[in-house]
């Protein structure tokens, strides 16, 4: 039976969206053949990473050494800022991998990221004192005289440590710009604001959220061995031999010892745009991003990205004079306000008439569209949303390959708006990571992992308070 929709709507047009469709598919398709050959410049491209210094995916030692035990305690506070909030958490470690957390948010402007770095750790500071204030002040009971907090800072930037509480920052991603902070090492610029409000409060882990999202997920499940962020940005982490991590020989660690890697994996196939299939939708995202040519893996597959790159298909449809014929689309003209939630809620409409696509054009756009139209958007997000599964998957054998985890296989703790919140996204990762693998693919699972910016930095803040105590690097 044919809706009224589709009567009103002339035939050519439907063939149309068919046709272009078409190309859109052969634009946005990974096979699996392909797939492997990324797999293969991926995993040399890690091994590089750890031979030599300052390669373009870095592969950050963390000072992070080995597996948490599950017993770590104590209350630890927990700073994150990821890439659109600033939450501040006070974590209570009970042991036998149990752990209680009250948390607040704070909302990041846009002025914010870009004006003076040290001017966004003052905020930082600020927030954490109005939460000690407000959580743990006179009569909560929290805070006994003469006690000093450790905290963990979770900051999800690529910073290059020399020691667990430092960091310098090598550059900015996820549209960050703040002036005066890259090339400095944030944990002592944060210190400087921590000063201005003299709390209890030592910082005493530096971490990103990936390692931190490795440890958490470890603690509570210690199948995990890889730890990935899909959010605004994407990243992994996972557990070294330090024998293995040729450019840090020189320090005197023990080789026999582990230590975790934030591989900083978005900037693969940065600048050179050598293995990953770029098209020309996703070269205009680069090229007017604040960091063209920079973390070219991340901008195919992140949040922050994948409604920028829909946006702009429909903008050449637009001029194309396909779509929205006789109709004012400005809106939809304004650079990132085609939201990656929009792909989520177009894949996910349940109804045959796409009413949730209706409502988002009509209410967000002020337009009208067809429903051979809709069904266009949303196969369009659909070809989107798979192709940032399947990369993501070919980072994930990457690391699976160099450590020999495909036999006996590994869990992978995911964490991060795209991961959670956008349907099908962990079966399209598991589908690509069989059509790497064949059948023994379905060794790598993937999980919802512990939160690792609040948990993660507070099990790591533990974990370096305990090595202190008992002498060690
Ligand atoms: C970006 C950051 C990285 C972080 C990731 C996920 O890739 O550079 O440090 O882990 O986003 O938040």
């Amino acid at each position: 039976t044919r809706t009224q929709d589709e009567e009103d709507l002339p035939h050519a047009t439907k063939k149309t969206m068919a046709d272009h469709l078409r190309k859109y598919e052969s634009l946005f398709t990974l096979t699996p053949q392909r797939m492997r050959m990324i797999v293969e410049a991926f995993t040399e491209t890690l091994e590089l990473g750890l031979n030599k210094p300052n390669q373009i995916v870095p592969m950050i030692p963390t000072f992070v050494f080995g597996w948490p035990t599950g017993e770590e305690k104590g209350d630890f506070l927990a700073l994150d800022l990821g890439g659109t909030n600033l939450r501040v958490c006070l974590v209570t470690l009970q042991g036998e991998g149990k752990f209680e957390i009250t948390q607040t948010k704070y909302r990041l402007t846009e002025d914010q990221k870009q004006d003076d770095g040290q001017k966004l750790f003052d905020f930082c500071a600020e927030c954490l004192n109005t939460f000690v204030e407000t959580n743990m002040g006179e009569g909560e009971g929290q805070l006994k005289p003469g006690q000093c907090l450790p905290l963990g800072f979770t900051f999800s930037y690529p910073c290059s440590q020399e020691r667990i509480d430092h960091g310098e920052l090598i550059r900015w991603t996820k549209g960050f710009g703040a002036g005066n902070t890259e090339g400095r090492d944030v944990a002592a610029m944060f210190k400087k604001s921590l000063e201005k409000f003299q709390l209890p409060i030592q910082l005493t882990a530096l971490i990103n959220d990936t390692t931190g999202t490795l440890i958490a997920s470890h603690y509570v499940n210690p199948r995990t061995k890889i730890a990935v962020i899909f959010g605004t940005g994407c990243n992994a982490a996972y557990m070294e031999h330090v024998k293995d991590v040729p450019k840090i020989e020189n320090l005197g660690i023990d080789p026999a010892a582990e230590m975790a890697i934030n591989c900083e994996w978005g900037a693969f196939d940065s600048f050179e745009h050598e293995h990953l299939p770029r098209t020309k939708y996703d070269t205009i995202v680069d090229d007017t991003s604040n960091k063209p040519g920079e973390q070219a893996f991340e901008k195919l597959i992140s949040g922050r990205y994948l409604g920028e790159i829909l946006r702009l298909v429909l903008c050449e449809l637009i001029d194309e004079g396909v779509l929205f014929l006789g109709q004012n689309t400005y809106k939809l003209e304004r650079p990132y306000i085609f939201d990656t939630a929009f792909l989520s809620l177009m894949e996910s409409d349940p109804t045959d008439e796409l009413l949730m696509v209706i409502g988002i054009f009509t209410h967000f756009f002020a337009l009208e569209t067809t429903l051979a139209e809709r069904q266009f958007f949303r196969a369009l997000a659909k070809l989107i949303g798979r192709r940032a599964a399947r990369l993501s998957a070919c980072g994930i054998a990457a690391i699976v390959s160099k450590m020999g985890y495909l036999e006996e296989g590994c869990s992978v703790g995911a964490d991060g708006s795209l991961y959670n919140k956008y349907p099908g996204f962990a079966d399209r990762v598991h589908e690509g990571l069989q059509d790497i693998f064949g059948d023994k693919g379905r060794n790598i699972i993937t999980h919802h992992a512990e939160d690792g910016s609040g948990v993660g930095s507070a099990i790591i803040a533990a974990m370096t308070k305990n090595r202190k105590d008992a002498g060690l690097y």
